[in-house]
């Protein structure tokens, strides 16, 4: 299986990391369109346009799956994506329904891009689960761009997100959901804002489930090294320097990944 994650930018690492001990695959493309991140504070037209010409390049390259590993492309382009193109297409919502069913009845503060937030899908997705008054909305679009700097946990971050949070009585809630893949490089420095019993919820095994039950293969521990190809808006990256800047994340990722 060659399956391709794609994102605006290096959030879709997160999702990627998680396929890389999750899946039996032989292989991922992994596409990061650097030329123009963020798309979540974009008009949803230009982000339609964009979307289209990853999945042209993707397709060029005989890909089985994508998986569109950014849920502010999923909120604009999935449903057109499905459309004109003949093969398994993924997309990611915020989490909101798993932050429910894990952590029951108080309120639940998703967090996403702008373009997200003020869509309609994520308002249909709320709609859907009868439970609006449990759900408060929160755009942090500074936090992709502190993400593609790799600032994660400096002193700019954390008063950012210090302010963004302040005006919520977290004794309401349960959970934050990390609502586009960017925010998962943030877990530390919101565990050290947020009140201990607060939870963090992502979408990303949901994800990589619905890609096995599309492909027809079972999650599981692949047996061997899985050959990772990646492209910068369809650039092959292959210098040391770029790889390694790569590596950095999937480093922090490992980090991350335990802290709920
Ligand atoms: N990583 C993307 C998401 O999950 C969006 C980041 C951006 O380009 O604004 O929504």
């Amino acid at each position: 299986m060659r399956a391709a994650f794609f994102d605006s930018g290096i959030g879709g690492l997160s999702v990627m990391h998680r396929a890389l001990s999750m899946l039996p695959a032989d292989e991922f493309i992994f596409f990061a369109d650097e030329d123009h991140v963020p798309y979540g504070v974009r008009a949803p037209d230009e982000v339609l346009r964009l979307v289209d010409e990853a999945f042209r390049f993707l397709m060029s390259l005989d890909v089985n799956a994508v998986v569109v590993a950014c849920n502010t492309a999923t909120s604009v382009a999935v449903r057109e994506m499905r459309r004109r193109y003949p093969i398994p297409i993924v997309g990611m919502e915020p989490a909101v329904k798993l932050a429910f069913d894990l952590y029951g009845s108080k309120k639940v503060l998703v967090t996403a891009t702008p373009i997200t937030i003020n869509g309609d899908k994520i308002k249909r997705l709320i709609a859907r689960l009868d439970r609006a008054e449990y759900v408060e909305l929160l755009a942090l679009p500074s936090l992709v761009d502190f993400a593609e700097r790799q600032e994660f946990d400096s002193p700019a971050v954390e008063e950012y997100l210090r302010r963004a949070l302040a005006p919520y009585d977290f004794e309401q809630f349960s959970s934050i959901v990390l609502g586009c893949t960017h925010f998962n490089y943030f877990k530390d420095t919101l565990r050290k804002i947020l009140p201990s019993d607060i939870k963090f919820v992502d979408g990303n095994e949901g994800t990589l489930k619905e890609l096995a039950r599309r492909m027809n293969i079972t999650p599981a521990a692949p047996r061997g090294a899985i050959d990772v190809r990646y492209y910068y808006s369809g650039r092959l990256v292959d210098d040391a320097a770029e790889l390694e800047r790569i590596g950095k994340y999937l480093r922090r990722l490992d980090r991350m990944i335990d802290i709920n």
